[in-house]
């Protein structure tokens, strides 16, 4: 005759087989969970230029680039806002393009040129674009604003090298540089403290300067 010790242990011994059962007929994926994760990290050399200084450091092959440049390189401008690539604050100019550093592994900009925004100009020599967000209080906290300055030097180049966004009219002439276009290509730079109308205002400035 069965007790009730007996009765739990059966219960249990059904349980596990079911949830074996199940892993091995319904998820597809279980291989992968069972796989050992490896301790050890993958290392490599990652030669790039920043702000046209040649670097050559070794980095676990998982490193984001603004990781290798705030934490090797200890260039704390491009902050982690978000970590995932929502708010801007890491953007960075690579071989003339913004990216969000955040998003992109450092082992991906072997041989290329990166420019952050230590890089674009100094206290006593700024770049026109910090010079502007200074004289339009194009911030408040200056969180984001290493992020925005790069964005916006990076989007009026952008417009003068002819390429639309999403809401250029023409797409076979130059974007003129509207508030509505630069509000457009600026939206992936997130202010929390709302500083936007006031960035429009300085960049709106730089273009006029540069046209
Ligand atoms: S930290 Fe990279 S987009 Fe937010
Ligand atoms: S100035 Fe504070 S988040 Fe933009």
């Amino acid at each position: 005759m069965y007790g009730p010790d007996d009765l739990e242990l059966n219960r249990r011994d059904l349980m596990a087989g079911a949830s074996a059962c199940a892993v091995a007929t319904a998820c597809p994926s279980a291989s992968w969970a069972a796989a050992p994760a490896s301790s050890e990290p993958v290392m490599s050399k990652v030669s790039f230029t920043v702000n046209g200084t040649a670097h050559e450091i070794d980095l676990d092959t998982r490193t984001t680039l603004l990781d290798a440049v705030r934490e090797h390189l200890h260039l704390t401008g491009a902050k982690k806002g978000c970590d995932h690539g929502q708010c801007g604050a890491c953007t960075m100019i690579v071989d003339g393009r913004r990216i969000n550093s955040c998003l992109t592994l450092a082992v991906m900009h072997q041989g290329d040129a990166i420019t952050t925004i230590e890089g674009l100009g100094k206290p006593g020599d700024l770049h026109p674009m910090q010079a502007a967000f200074v004289k339009h209080d194009g911030y408040q906290c200056g969180f984001c604003t290493p992020g925005q300055i790069c964005s916006g030097v990076a989007v009026l180049d952008e417009i003068k090298a002819g390429i639309p966004s999403h809401i250029t009219a023409d797409l076979t002439a130059t974007a003129a540089v509207t508030a509505d276009e630069i509000r457009e290509r600026m939206s992936g730079n997130i202010c929390r403290c709302g500083a936007y109308s006031n960035i429009v205002d300085a960049m709106t400035e730089v273009a006029g300067r540069q046209a």
